[in-house]
């Protein structure tokens, strides 16, 4: 038996199935292509959902997280102090809104903290009522039980029911429903600055700016999800820029350890004082060598010329998604490496047509593909793409 084959059999045999993976297996990676065991080449435009974004095999990458491995200090716990945690932290900090930092290990668990978080300002406050948590339509903010019902997708929800108390939803992008939904009960408000498993969604300056206004004005706290926008995807660093309004609370996690288990949740000095020794915590929180791949990230998505290579190959993929003329893309929308395109057929079939040409694609709710390569993409790869996304589309033409 082939390993490809003998690794498909055992994982029907093993894995628990929560998920479908196509026919090949993954052996290695090089700038934005991996390879599968039999040797073909895969241009990478899903970066392991937002997660890669300095490709694979980043030397400095490496060497940083091996250095970090040769001082035989993996992993200590929140016990005890690491100078690799205190510098991330204070990067963070200096390159943000926030004055603190907490480190766990995934989007779901940082959504799920910043929740507490919010809870907690409203209990020293001795606001015991105001325990309401606002997301909106088509948000996607984790699957533990919290973030799950701040995720109003009826399929993730449906077979965990009853969900956790208090979570209501609003309108994406809608002043008015934020309106209605925000109330002096409500403890949170969580966004998606660019929705990520809704369709690439904007939100518009002025519905994070009423956000914003509704929170001050309800003593509320404003959590910024920017796991999957964050951290230079869009070509600023932090994805809520353009409206010129920050959160009291930002969650961070895929790319910012460069393909190793993070989340961090970033909050101001009134809503992170709130919180005391005890009140949360997590064994693997703020890990030596993952503290140590973030600095580096951190600094590298700073460092000169990298967003605006982000920007301009950015803007490069979406005039070139524009151009494809085909009556089954419905739009193209996006901002940085952060696009899409809404299609009338289903999204799966595209993706399983993308491994035969060679490349890895996902969609991004029920109708769009959705591109969120490594941030080190170039302009010839967004040419091979729409080269053999037109192929795809218009092999679908044929087959109507
Ligand atoms: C915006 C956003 N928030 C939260 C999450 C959950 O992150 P994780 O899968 O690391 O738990 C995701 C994952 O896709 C996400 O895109």
């Amino acid at each position: 038996m082939s390993i490809t084959a003998e690794v498909i059999q055992k994982d029907k045999q093993y894995s628990v199935p929560v998920a479908g993976r196509p026919d090949f297996v993954l052996e290695r990676g090089e700038g934005v292509t991996v390879y599968d065991t039999e040797g073909k080449a895969y241009t990478d435009w899903v970066a392991g959902i937002a997660v890669n974004s300095l490709g694979y095999g980043d030397k400095e990458l490496m060497k940083v997280v091996a250095g970090q491995m040769d001082t035989g200090l993996i992993h200590v716990s929140g016990l005890y102090h690491t100078q690799a945690l205190v510098e991330l932290a204070e990067l963070l900090c200096a390159n943000s809104f926030a004055d603190k930092a907490y480190f766990c290990n995934s989007g779901a668990e940082a959504n799920e903290g910043a929740l507490k978080f919010a809870r907690k300002l409203a209990y020293v406050n001795d606001r015991k009522n105001k325990t309401k948590t606002v997301s909106f339509s088509k948000a996607f903010h984790g699957r533990t039980m919290g973030a799950l019902a701040i995720t109003p997708t009826e399929k993730y929800q449906a077979p965990f029911k009853p969900m956790m108390p208090g979570a209501v939803v609003g309108e994406f992008n809608s002043v008015d429903s934020a309106k209605e939904v925000i109330d002096q009960d409500t403890a949170a408000v969580v966004v998606e600055p660019i929705q990520g498993e809704g369709g690439i969604n904007i939100a518009s300056a002025e519905f994070l700016q009423a956000l914003r206004r509704l929170c001050d004005d309800h003593d509320a706290v404003l959590i910024f999800d920017e796991i999957q926008c964050g951290l230079g995807r869009t070509g600023e660093l932090w994805a809520h820029s353009f409206s010129g309004v920050s959160p009291d609370i930002m969650t961070l996690a895929k790319p910012l350890a460069g393909g190793l288990p993070i989340g961090a949740i970033l909050a101001t000095d009134e809503v992170a004082g709130a919180m005391q020794p005890g009140d949360h915590g997590s064994t693997f929180s703020g890990g030596a060598v993952v503290m140590r791949a973030g600095e580096m990230v951190v600094k590298r998505v700073l460092s000169a010329g990298f967003l605006e290579h982000v920007k301009e190959t950015g803007d490069y993929l979406l005039e070139r998604l524009s151009e494809i003329n085909s009556p089954h893309i419905k739009d193209v929308r996006g901002r940085g490496l952060m696009a899409a395109i809404e299609l009338d057929v289903p999204p799966g079939d595209i993706v399983a047509q993308g491994y035969e040409h060679g490349l890895l694609l996902v969609n991004s709710g029920p109708d769009a593909i959705r591109f969120i390569p490594p941030l080190i993409v170039e302009k010839r790869h967004v040419d091979e793409l729409v080269e053999k996304l037109t192929l795809i589309l218009e092999g679908i033409d044929g087959d109507a």
